[in-house]
């Protein structure tokens, strides 16, 4: 029976005294005491094959948080094994109850759970109590819930004139599925496994190195909530190896991946090099980079646009997909915008995350740090760039990237151009004396990146709207009018872009779950 949709999981606001606050504390005092020895998951059981390698809080390199293992192509292919042994007993599990075992971990995580998700979120992630809370609890919660009211909503049965009937039914894909996810979203790292195995597959889960303290409380999540073994099993450790092993599977049936580009055309091309040998075409679903936008015009909202850029640039250290990183304002209003953005930079603290005062917290690894402070050194060279703040580089206790804006007089910068994954926003003034330059602009942001995700418009003029609108119809997925760029919310703005940004398959949406499904239709005539 369709399910009424739910309601969205109310944010919790961690205010001093809070209870919810009080827990999390707790839980945060005791998680960065436990350091578990993260185990691989394969039909249910806990293995710990392959060279342990450390995983240690961003902000804080003394933190050591866990001990993983690279589970190579040995634990890889035994977790293929496991889930195309448990596939034709959970295809066999009732729909309804499909549907229960993660509506229950939806329950235990909006409840007893959500500190612990929280917790190792801001610590393993270095996401502030505000970023885990609308990440790991929230938004997770919500792709558990709506999920499984779409999934209850899929079918529309075919007609069927007297004398016949048909039925179209949405069966599993045959063989198994890859889901590799990124380290930014513990919710998306919870739901490109589990929107799988709620429509009825088995998988094999390859989760972020930078993630897997998060993960491994997600699947124990799953486990809690009654999933069987060998429905969905986790293998850590280096990506290329264990897609390696799942890619050269004839019974590869789908890959559902969030990342970078690169990474998901690397996967594509070994698809189509193996196509010939697989039982089904593989399904690719892949949610990868972006380069946002944020497009103001003359008669923008001049508080509510500097508001929008500082948050949405500099928010989870600018570490989401969807985060703006570069901005097209009028010359016209641009030396307000500016001021009022640079004061507001300069309020952000940053630092240990577990300082609930604190707005930013560290980039995730030390990789990431230097190719960041690569960019910020050939920038402070770079007489086409002009740094307005970025105070707050340091990488001795943790990966520090401060808040840095960039005035740059050149459209065809790369800062305009290529995704830099950090809190680096380039800004370019535009002509706005005449309706050809603000036409100008749009252009600019229509061609200079090859990425499709998120973008933003800041006027008031409704005609303004209309155009840009219109204009950049395919530059972005998600497409805000007078907001940042960033924060989709589950059931209300479903998420995902095209061109280099990925496939548009909307995850925590009934688009995305039908990926998911191989309808059969059935004639019957007695
Ligand atoms: P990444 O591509 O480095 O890693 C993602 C996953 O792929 C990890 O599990 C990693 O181990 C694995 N991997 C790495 N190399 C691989 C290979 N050769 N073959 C197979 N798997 C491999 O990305 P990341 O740093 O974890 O995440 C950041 C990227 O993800 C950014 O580009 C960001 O824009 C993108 N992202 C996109 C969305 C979206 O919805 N469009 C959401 C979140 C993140
Ligand atoms: N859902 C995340 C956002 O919109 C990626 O910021």
């Amino acid at each position: 029976l369709p399910r009424p949709l739910p309601h969205n999981e109310p944010v919790l606001s961690y205010a001093s005294g809070s209870p919810e606050r009080a827990a999390l504390k707790a839980r945060l005092a005791s998680m960065a005491k436990e350091q578990p020895d993260v185990p691989h998951v394969v039909a249910g059981n806990e293995l710990r094959d392959g060279a342990p390698y450390e995983v240690r809080a961003p902000h804080d390199h003394s933190l050591l948080l866990a001990t993983c293992h690279d589970g190579g192509a040995a634990i890889a292919t035994k977790a293929i094994d496991a889930a195309l042994a448990a596939a034709p007993g959970w295809a066999a599990t009732p729909f309804e109850e499909r549907l229960r075992i993660f509506t229950r971990a939806a329950e235990l995580l909006a409840g007893p759970w959500r500190p612990v998700l929280n917790a190792a979120t801001m610590l393993g992630q270095s996401k502030t109590a505000y970023q885990a809370e609308i990440d790991a609890a929230c938004e997770l919660i919500d792709f558990l819930r709506f999920n499984v009211a779409y999934a209850s909503r899929l079918v529309e049965q075919p007609i069927s004139p007297p004398g016949i009937s048909n039925t179209l039914e949405l069966r599993p894909l045959e063989g198994f599925i890859l889901a590799i996810t990124p380290f930014n979203f513990t919710a998306i790292a919870g739901n490109l496994p589990s929107a799988c195995a709620l429509m009825g597959n088995v998988v094999v889960w390859k989760p972020a190195e930078n993630q897997s303290l998060a993960a491994y409380h997600t699947m124990r999540l799953f486990e809690a909530a009654g999933l069987p073994p060998g429905v969905i099993n986790v293998v850590y450790g280096n990506g290329a190896t264990v897609a390696g092993t799942c890619l050269a599977r004839p019974e590869l049936a789908g890959v559902h991946f969030t990342g970078s580009t690169t990474v998901f055309q690397s996967i594509w091309r070994t698809v189509g090099e193996n196509v010939a040998r697989y039982r089904t075409y593989p399904r690719l679903v892949g949610e990868t980079g972006g380069k946002d936008f944020v497009f103001a015009h003359t008669s923008a909202e001049i508080e509510a646009l500097a508001v929008g850029l500082v948050r949405g640039a500099f928010e989870y250290q600018g570490q989401k997909c969807s985060a703006a990183s570069r901005a097209y304002i009028p010359r016209s209003i641009w030396p307000k915008v500016r001021d009022l953005a640079v004061d507001h930079i300069k309020q952000i603290r940053m630092g240990d995350v577990t300082d609930f005062r604190n707005l930013m917290g560290a980039v995730i690894n030390e990789r990431a740090w230097t190719r960041l402070s690569g960019w910020r050194e050939r920038l402070a060279g770079d007489p086409k760039a002009k740094i307005l703040t970025g105070d707050g580089w340091s990488r001795e206790k943790g990966w520090f990237a401060g808040p840095t804006l960039v005035e740059l007089s050149d459209p065809a910068h790369p800062l305009l151009a290529e995704e830099l994954f950090g809190p680096v926003l380039g800004v370019y003034v535009y002509d706005d004396s005449t309706e050809s330059g603000v036409d100008a602009a749009l252009d600019l942001v229509d061609r200079t990146s090859p990425y499709g995700l998120t973008g933003a418009v800041f006027a008031r003029d409704r005609a303004a709207v209309a155009k840009a609108g219109a204009r950049l119809r395919q530059a972005a997925g998600n497409f805000y009018v007078n907001d940042k760029p960033t924060g989709a919310v589950v059931g209300q703005q479903p998420f995902g872009g095209s061109r280099a940004s990925g496939t548009n398959d909307k995850a925590g949406s009934a688009y995305n779950l039908l990926r998911w499904a191989s309808p059969r239709v059935i004639k019957e005539t007695f």
